[in-house]
């Protein structure tokens, strides 16, 4: 197998270039793109820089673009792949080094949307009941791994990086504006009520397609405008 990998140190490098590598799959025991990346680094080539932790999709580390689309290469299958495989670091993130990308603002876009429970009137610190069905509303969206693979797919993210929260931060803001334990529905939609945070979404379903977790931001970020056409109960 042939695996391009665009390498770039910014210590060393003046621009980014790819390197080749030929893999011998049966030289190494696993059968993930993560299993050939480790090999790479530990029997080729140990200046290749990635980025993983728990090696099973739950971490979220080692997101990247192979062959054009986003995955975790922990979850992709090496026999699923074709014999050449291009990849890339996460686009629309700045490249520390080779497949390891600084996700600051991701982060910071996260943060924004307050993500932890708040109430006035319970006593989080204490067990909060919900009824079944309440429960179930916060499916497809409590699974987030935040791999920033979604984001890092969204144009709407790559043109107002700063500005426009991304599917994952809108995900997360959803998942609490839905959570029936939380007190804080109205402040959580008028915080994202501005034309860049929330209404960039274009809806082209990018981030849908490239979640590992199969969750669908786009539709999270549907069911925030229609929350937000209900209006406001208490502000
Ligand atoms: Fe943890 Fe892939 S290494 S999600």
């Amino acid at each position: 197998m042939q695996i391009n990998i665009q390498r770039f140190d910014p210590d060393k490098d003046e621009n980014p270039y790819m390197k080749t590598y030929t893999v011998d799959t049966s030289a190494f025991h696993g059968v993930m793109l993560l299993d050939a990346l480790e090999y790479i680094k530990t029997a080729l080539d140990d200046s290749l820089a990635i980025r993983r932790s728990c090696g099973g999709g739950v971490c979220g580390s080692d997101g990247m673009n192979v062959n054009g689309k986003n995955g975790l290469a922990c979850q992709t299958l090496l026999k699923e792949l074709p014999e050449k495989v291009t990849i890339y670091p996460m686009p629309g993130m700045p490249v520390i080094r080779d497949l390891v990308v600084d996700m600051s603002q991701f982060y910071q876009h996260y943060d924004s949307v307050e993500p932890y429970l708040q109430s006035d009137t319970s006593d989080l610190e204490a067990e909060q009941l919900q009824s079944e069905e309440d429960r179930a509303k916060l499916d497809g969206l409590y699974e987030c791994i935040m791999c920033g693979c979604c984001t890092s797919a969204c144009p709407s993210s790559w043109w107002n990086p700063d500005k426009f929260v991304g599917p994952q931060g809108l995900l997360t803001a959803a998942r609490f504006v839905l959570d029936s334990r939380d007190d804080k529905r109205d402040e959580r939609l008028e915080n994202l009520s501005d034309k860049y945070r929330l209404y960039r979404c274009r809806g082209i379903f990018n981030c849908t397609n490239v979640c590992p977790k199969g969750l669908n931001p786009t539709a999270a970020i549907a069911e925030l405008r229609v929350q937000q056409s209900e209006g406001y109960n208490e502000l």
